[in-house]
């Protein structure tokens, strides 16, 4: 298969290729993919457009654009996708971390993109391994998209991510050195901080300790054939994430154990991030 080789594309054959990538990623129908002469003109007017190569192969790409987030201009990262059979090769890892490279050297201090909530492996690779940040929750984001839904009928809620480029946090994680706050969080488990254990009851609005845990199922996928479970789960994370976000708590990390995962959320120090 050969060498993986990263780089920026910059060809319409690479859009093109991109184009293929795109639907059988995320199997888009025809009118939910960004067509090729897209990618072309936003990377002429200042997108970063990466790739990464398996021997001769587009195996994976990251997409992001200029925008502008409180004030400041940022890069919006709007595509990461990586081809199933190239998955679990630290692909997507490394695009990520080529993306911001080059918004270093294009002048960024950050990099947003939305997640969905309930998607464990994203939190993980967000998280945990990029040190992305959040404070927002986007309820029923993408009103009239049902092409990224988790499932029929159900709304696509969206967590705005934060990738603050040079944070110490995630200074530490390009060098593979993370963070152990996951682990304490981990630790402390059997405690009282988890906001909604277990299956989604009635969540606890009431927690005030320096660390919550909010817990979501493992292993959701997109496109889930039961809506009234994805709906049920998204109905409690939702209110409580908005409870502990309107509390000034960010989500700092996530971590798996056994056969449940968790975003762990805390303050932040004063001036942590940049003040953006
Ligand atoms: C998300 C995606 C880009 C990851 O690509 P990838 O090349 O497989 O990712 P990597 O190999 O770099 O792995 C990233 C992390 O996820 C973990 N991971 C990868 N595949 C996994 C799997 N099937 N189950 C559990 N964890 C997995 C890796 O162990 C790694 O964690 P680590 O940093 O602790 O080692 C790919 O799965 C994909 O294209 N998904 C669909 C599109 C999508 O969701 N895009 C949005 C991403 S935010």
């Amino acid at each position: 298969m050969g060498e993986m080789r990263i780089r920026a594309l910059s060809t319409p054959g690479e859009y093109e290729q991109v184009v293929h990538i795109q639907k059988a990623v995320w199997g888009f129908s025809d009118i939910d993919l960004t067509p090729a002469h897209h990618f072309d003109i936003s990377v002429k007017t200042g997108a970063i457009m990466i790739g990464a190569f398996m021997g001769e192969d587009l195996a994976g790409y990251v997409y992001s654009f200029p925008a502008r987030y409180k004030n400041h201009w940022i890069q919006h990262s709007r595509q990461l996708g990586v081809l199933p059979r190239f998955r679990g090769r630290d692909i997507g890892k490394k695009l990520k971390w080529a993306q911001r490279r080059d918004a270093l050297a294009k002048g960024y201090k950050m990099i947003t993109w939305t997640v969905e909530p309930l998607l464990s492996l994203n939190a993980h690779l967000n998280f945990h391994t990029l040190g992305v940040v959040t404070r927002t929750y986007l309820a029923d984001y993408y009103k009239a998209a049902p092409a990224l839904s988790m499932a029929a009928g159900v709304p696509v809620d969206r967590l705005y991510l934060e990738w603050h480029l040079h944070s110490s946090r995630v200074v530490q994680r390009e060098k593979g050195l993370f963070s152990t706050e996951g682990m304490e969080a981990a630790a402390a488990l059997e405690g009282s901080c988890i906001a909604n254990p277990g299956f989604p009851g009635a969540p606890d609005f009431s927690l005030t300790e320096e660390k919550i845990l909010i817990e979501i199922p493992k292993g959701i996928k997109r496109n889930s054939r039961q809506p009234s479970f994805v709906l049920a789960w998204q109905g409690a994370v939702r209110r409580t994430m908005e409870k502990y976000f309107a509390g000034g708590y960010w989500i700092v990390d996530f971590f798996l154990r056994e056969d449940r995962c968790f975003f762990v959320l805390r303050r932040p120090q004063k001036g942590e991030w940049d003040g953006i």
